[in-house]
C-alpha cells in the first residue's frame, strides 16, 4: 500500500478514536452533572403588611409589568381562549395552590411531590 494512503487511513483512524474518545468523556461529564446533588435550605419570609411593605410592593408590581400578565388588580388576565388552548396569567390575589400539584390528599399542594 502506498505510504500517503497508509497515513491517511491512520490519520482518519486517530481522529475516529479521538472523536470516539470526546463523545464518551462528554457522555460522562453530562452524567456526572445532571446526577449531581445540591442542597438548598430555603429559609422562610417573613410577610410584611406595614404600609411602606404594601406601598413598595404596588410599586414593584406596577413598575415591572406584573399587571401585563396578571391584570392590574392582579386577579389574572386572559389572553387566548379557544378550541381547548386557555393562555393566562394566573390569580395571584390569594395562594390557590399549584393545580399541576395538586393531590387528593393536598389539594393547595405548593410543590410537585
Ligand atoms: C409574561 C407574563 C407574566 C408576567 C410579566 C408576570 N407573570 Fe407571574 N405568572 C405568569 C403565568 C403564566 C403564571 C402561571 C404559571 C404556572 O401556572 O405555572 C404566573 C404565576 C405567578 C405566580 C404564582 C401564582 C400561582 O398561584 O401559582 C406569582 C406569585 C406571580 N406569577 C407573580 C408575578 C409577579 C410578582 C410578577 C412581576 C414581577 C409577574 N408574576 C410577572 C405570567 C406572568
Amino acid at each position: 500500500m502506498k505510504t500517503w494512503i497508509r497515513r491517511s487511513l491512520l490519520g482518519l483512524a486517530t481522529l475516529a478514536l479521538l472523536g470516539g474518545g470526546a463523545v464518551l468523556v462528554g457522555e460522562q461529564l453530562a452524567l456526572q452533572r445532571s446526577q449531581r446533588h445540591i442542597d438548598v435550605n430555603p429559609q422562610p419570609v417573613a410577610l410584611r403588611s406595614d404600609a411602606a411593605a404594601v406601598e413598595r410592593g404596588r410599586y414593584l408590581y406596577t413598575s415591572r409589568g406584573c399587571g401585563d400578565c396578571h391584570g392590574a388588580d392582579g386577579a389574572g388576565r386572559s389572553f387566548v381562549k379557544a378550541d381547548g388552548l386557555h393562555l393566562a396569567g394566573a390569580n395571584i390575589t390569594r395562594w390557590t395552590g399549584c393545580a399541576r400539584c395538586a393531590t387528593a390528599s393536598s389539594p393547595t399542594a405548593r410543590r410537585c411531590a
